[in-house]
């Protein structure tokens, strides 16, 4: 199985799972399924260095850390990573903590996406796992029946993927998606009026927590990856520019918009990447059409406030996983008859504590004073109520799979 004949009609392949795209829910898939003996190929449109180019969040749910230690790739991220029990809501000058293993008995795991993929690239390569880079005009064909393909360019040559069932893990932008029929699909969408213009710096983190902070100037995220390297976020226009904000600038504004105590211990210093993210809640209905099925950005994106995108992705391929698995060890296929509406059902979850946060903690352009008192007012029943706060945490660590 997963043999690789070139011809001169072309790459002629075949394998168990076609998986296209090579970031966290393809690799994760893939080096899973390896683990239950299941074969899979990926098809990767850009090159490793790219992919590990890109970044991205870094607050791990415990669902997530158990699937990477499922699959072989935590070893690094107990060793870097740094578990955190809890986090720091401020709003104005008050702020209060949001204890995670009080009320869980859980905790997160901080520790970056680039590095979780820098792993299961690693691991993928170790098990000589099948990676297709810089592949294009993949297609796919047949979904409908039991032979389903995947066709795509690679170096220049044509090649044809023959597999059982394919998994679409090629992110909001991929081919994945729309490849179903539009008679099939419903989409919901609701794009925020404001983005995330964030920094990465090699100073030390202001807090050994994160601290999620809005003001009347609006939204700031202070976070990090390691002891020398953090990460900073600061709510701003959608039409605004990395280019419009020296550092200096950036600082001045994340100072006005933290509590004091915290503005005057952050260590500034020359930024090493600057850039603007969009805030946007998507879902696509259902994820899974014949022989496809979708994972991760492919199907669903959240505004990154509840640290929910990769962890969402990643019970994706929990319920895939052990769909596959299923269906290989037994026949049934009752596992990957129940994905879309097992994996729907914890991505609406998912994007309602997103929604909920960033509507509670930004400060949006044609928001009343009312609508702002309902902010504050939400915030000081959080900081008082216990059960408020046992239910943002029991969210923020991870619903149950
Ligand atoms: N053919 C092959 N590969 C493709 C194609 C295509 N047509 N289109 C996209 N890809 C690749 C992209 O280059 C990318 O590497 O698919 C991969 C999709 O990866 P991600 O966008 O990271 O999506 P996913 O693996 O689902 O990870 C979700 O990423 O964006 C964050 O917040 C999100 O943390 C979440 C995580
Ligand atoms: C990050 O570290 O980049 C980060 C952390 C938490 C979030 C979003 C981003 O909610």
């Amino acid at each position: 199985m997963g043999q690789i004949r070139s011809s001169y009609l072309g790459i002629c392949m075949r394998t168990n799972v076609a998986i296209i795209g090579g970031g966290p829910s393809g690799l994760l898939l893939s080096q899973l399924l390896h683990k239950s003996g299941i074969d899979s190929v990926v098809l990767e449109r850009k090159t490793r260095d790219y992919v590990l180019g890109r970044i991205r969040a870094g607050v791990l749910e415990q669902g997530l850390v158990s699937l990477l230690e499922e699959a072989g790739c935590a070893d690094r991220l107990h060793a870097e990573g740094f578990l955190h029990d809890g986090t720091l809501i401020s709003y104005g000058d008050t702020s209060f903590r949001l204890d995670f293993a009080e009320n869980t008995g859980t905790s997160v795991v901080v520790y970056g996406q680039t590095e979780l993929t820098r792993d299961l690239y690693d691991a993928r390569e170790k098990a000589d796992g099948k990676i297709l880079y810089n592949v294009e005009d993949v297609a796919i064909h047949d979904l409908e029946n039991d032979a389903p393909c995947v066709s795509f360019v690679h170096d220049g040559v044509q090649g044809k993927l023959d597999c059982d069932f394919i998994a679409g893990c090629d992110g909001f932008h991929g081919v994945s998606r729309k490849t179903m029929p539009e008679s099939v699909r419903k989409e919901y969408e609701k794009v925020y009026p404001f983005g995330w213009l964030g920094i990465l710096s090699e100073t030390p983190p202001v807090n050994d927590e994160l601290i999620y902070a809005t003001s009347d100037r609006g939204f700031a995220l202070c976070s990090m990856r390691n002891e020398t390297l953090s990460r900073y976020y600061i709510q701003c226009e959608m039409s605004d520019d990395p280019g419009n904000w020296s550092d200096e600038a950036f600082w001045d504004e994340l100072k006005r918009r933290i509590p004091e105590t915290f503005a005057e211990q952050l260590v500034t210093g020359p930024s090493i990447e600057k850039s603007i993210a969009p805030l946007r809640s998507f879902v696509t209905e259902p994820m899974r059409w014949g022989r496809l099925f979708l994972c991760g950005d492919a199907a669903h994106i959240v505004p990154p406030t509840g640290a929910k995108g990769l962890n969402t992705a990643a019970s994706d391929v929990h319920y895939l996983y052990r769909g596959l698995t299923e269906y290989y060890a037994t026949g049934s296929e009752k596992g990957i008859d129940d994905y879309s509406e097992k994996a729907l059902s914890r991505v609406w979850k998912a994007e309602r504590f997103s929604w909920w946060f960033s509507s509670l903690m930004h400060r949006f352009p044609d928001q009343s004073e009312f609508d702002h008192k309902m902010q504050i007012a939400e915030l000081e029943f959080l900081n008082s109520n216990r059960a408020a706060q046992k239910s943002m945490a029991e969210n923020y660590v991870g619903l149950p799979y």
